[in-house]
């Protein structure tokens, strides 16, 4: 591909965990890096895009030329995803987004008691984002990406499970992270498969989330509707 081919597009992208907090200092969360996301927000501006990252707690420094938004909850993640989506030709969902919260927040820190009780933390459920965005398209041209981190089992490869989700979310692309073991949490290299609407595995070549990001937008170019000459 050309240096500059994603010039006049605006991509967004999600990347890293969200945290749900119980009280001002607890929270429930994952152990996502942000190391994707950023990957494909530092890759898509280098190559031309206009990028917004809506990033969630992670440590990672801003990537040259991008608009980070940062956040902290599946909520709050939801509110700037969809709040931007009409503007954006293509979404990349790669943050690790809670299910559940607290369904309270608690004002003050929570305390332990002298009679040894144990608090209860009911949870709710969060709004699905990739699920909602791509249910309920923000513009018919737009390219919607999704991750999913799986274990196969006994009676479902990886690659089922990938399918299933595919079509479950309505998402146009499908990256699907075989995490069996523990690979990929933290790492820099990534290994996955791409699913595209009709369920064909695309092949990634192993390698680094910086490669995996660039065969993303590949991808992604080769789905964007062709301008009218
Ligand atoms: O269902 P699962 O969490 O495996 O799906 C992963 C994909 O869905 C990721 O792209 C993630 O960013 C997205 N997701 C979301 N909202 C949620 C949960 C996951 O957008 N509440």
């Amino acid at each position: 591909q050309s240096v500059a081919d994603l010039t006049g597009k605006h991509v967004l992208i999600s990347a890293g965990g969200t945290r749900e907090h119980l009280d001002p200092v607890r929270y429930l969360g994952n152990s996502s890096s942000g190391k994707q996301g950023y990957a494909l927000a530092r890759i898509a501006a280098a190559r031309g895009a206009k990028v917004t990252l809506v990033a969630a707690n992670s440590e990672l420094p801003d990537p040259a030329g991008v608009q980070v938004v940062p956040v902290v909850s599946a909520q709050e993640l939801y509110d700037e995803i969809t709040g931007r989506a009409a503007d954006a030709d293509a979404i990349v969902m790669a943050a690790a987004v809670a299910d559940f919260r607290p369904a309270d927040v608690v004002e003050h820190k929570i305390k332990k008691t002298a009679d040894g009780a144990v608090p209860a933390v009911n949870l709710v459920q969060n709004p699905d984002i990739l699920h909602t965005i791509s249910h309920d398209r923000a513009r018919p041209d737009q390219i919607i990406v999704g991750f999913a981190a799986e274990t196969g089992d006994a009676d479902h490869t990886v690659l089922d499970l990938g399918r299933a989700k595919l079509e479950r979310k309505g998402c146009d692309l499908l990256v699907v992270n075989d995490v069996s073991g523990g690979k990929v949490f933290g790492s820099d290299l990534n290994e996955a498969v791409i699913l595209d609407r009709a369920g064909t595995a695309l092949p990634v070549p192993s390698g680094s989330k910086d490669a995996l990001s660039g065969v993303i937008w590949n991808l992604v170019a080769t789905h964007w509707p062709t301008p009218r000459p």
